[in-house]
């Protein structure tokens, strides 16, 4: 790859240059998607023997459940252990739901505004104004789970260590209307940030003008890592039970992004209480989870070594590609000034910010190139980036070939994108 870099001494012949990169790229007739966080087709193959299993004959759990029929509703006792240990968390708080984590979030939101959370508190839908708090660059889906269902969402910035905490108390502690927050506390989307021990205790410890406030902490990325000495999450759950506030933390989960994307195992798991009450919501939803599929999962992971193991195959296959984004970027970017990326470590996504006011164009001008990206403001409430800045990268799914061009497209882009911006000035 020809270098294309940030040429501030000479702008004229940086223009020609970058343009001409440019034409170039729209020339290769590019199609590559990055558009969402996909497991790649290798990661997948890293578990097809669940395609065979558990086999005609193996429909017992090791209590000697059937599989095949109703029944257990909080999970096998034995993949509950197996993500007790993950999450650190009793397995009589682990509930196994189905395939989808966030459908766990979207009923737990749904209950919450029909009948209330826990034994006493009113259904969330009589607060004419409920609203939740929204970390941003958050994860779209989330966002969009409270657009759906008319829930008011209040911005906080995210920091390096996790959502701004001063902000957080203030709203959480003034205003019984915020029943809720979301968080995605380990590599965090769309930032990759990991919440600091100090925040995860803050967040235990705060005080909410709502008693019925609830933490939706989606620990989607638990054991995502990109690096063999991955950084600790504090647990929430704990924390929670030190400060006396037991039932603020819903915990979720799921193995998306471990074994099949939308055929793996989702997790609640929270205090007694909160499970107490989400079966007693839920038993009107479901006579019960499929068992087959969880026995599926416990014959492939066998155990919680099994399931780490496994995810250092993942890893093998994801951090080059993580680590090719940052090449790239900094090969083209580095040390201009005018974007800045984060290197997680762990996690599905990078955040790249680039001048305000000018990420909707890269997404338009690379869109013009042949790369579908995630549409610039998705990561922010109603799809809105007040700054227009941020664009999530989704690294996973393609190969490191295709990353190659594609993060050099991104890059060119930017380049383009920003003189574009600097050149508007220059005419005002
Ligand atoms: C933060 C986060 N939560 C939840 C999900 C969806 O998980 P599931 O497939 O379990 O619904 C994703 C998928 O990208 C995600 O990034």
């Amino acid at each position: 790859m020809e270098l294309i870099r940030w040429n501030s001494v000479d702008p004229v012949a940086h223009r020609k240059q970058i343009r001409e990169r440019y034409d170039e790229l729209r020339k290769a007739g590019l199609k590559i998607n990055m558009a969402r966080g996909l497991p790649s087709p290798e990661q997948l193959d890293l578990v097809d023997e669940l395609l065979a299993m558990p086999g005609r004959t193996d429909y017992l759990a090791a209590d000697r459940t059937d599989c095949r029929n109703y029944g257990n509703p909080q999970g096998l006792a034995e993949l509950r252990g197996l993500f007790s240990g993950m999450l650190g968390i009793a397995p009589n708080q682990v509930v196994i739901g189905e395939n989808s984590s966030l459908s766990l979030m979207h009923e737990c939101v749904t209950y919450a505004l029909l009948k209330g959370v826990g034994d006493s508190s009113p259904p969330w839908v009589k607060t004419a104004d409920a609203a939740f708090l929204c970390p941003v660059p958050g994860y779209d889906r989330h966002f969009a789970i409270c657009q759906e269902l008319g829930i008011r969402m209040i911005p906080v910035p995210m920091l390096d260590d996790g959502p701004d905490m001063d902000q957080v108390e203030s709203l959480a502690g003034k205003d019984p209307a915020v029943k809720g927050i979301w968080c995605v506390p380990k590599y965090s989307n769309p930032t990759g940030i990991v919440y600091a021990d100090r925040v995860v205790e803050r967040f235990a410890a705060m005080n909410t003008a709502a008693a019925d406030f609830r933490i939706f902490w989606d620990n989607a990325y638990a054991v995502h890592d990109l690096t063999e000495d991955p950084p600790q999450l504090a647990n929430i759950v704990d924390a929670c039970l030190r400060h006396g506030h037991a039932d603020r933390p819903f915990v979720f989960a799921s193995t998306s992004k471990i074994t099949f994307a939308g055929a793996g195992i989702a997790v609640f798991a929270s205090s007694e209480g909160n499970v107490a009450w989400f079966m007693k919501r839920r038993q009107y939803r479901t006579i019960g989870p499929d068992k087959v599929n969880q026995l599926r999962h416990i014959r492939l992971f066998r155990d919680e070594a099994g399931l780490r193991a496994l995810m250092a195959h993942h890893r093998a296959i994801l951090a080059p590609k993580f680590t090719k984004v940052h090449e790239v970027f900094e090969a083209l970017l580095g040390g201009s000034g005018v974007a800045k990326w984060t290197q997680p470590k762990g996690g599905y996504f990078i955040s790249l910010d680039v001048p305000d006011g000018c990420a909707r164009r890269v997404v338009e001008l690379a869109r013009q190139l042949g790369i579908t990206l995630t549409p610039a403001g998705a990561p922010f409430p109603f799809g809105q980036d007040p700054r227009d800045r941020n664009i999530r990268i989704a690294p996973t799914f393609i190969s490191v070939e295709d990353l190659a061009k594609a993060a050099e497209a991104v890059a060119v882009c930017t380049l383009v994108a920003v003189d574009e911006s600097v050149s508007k000035e220059r005419c005002l």
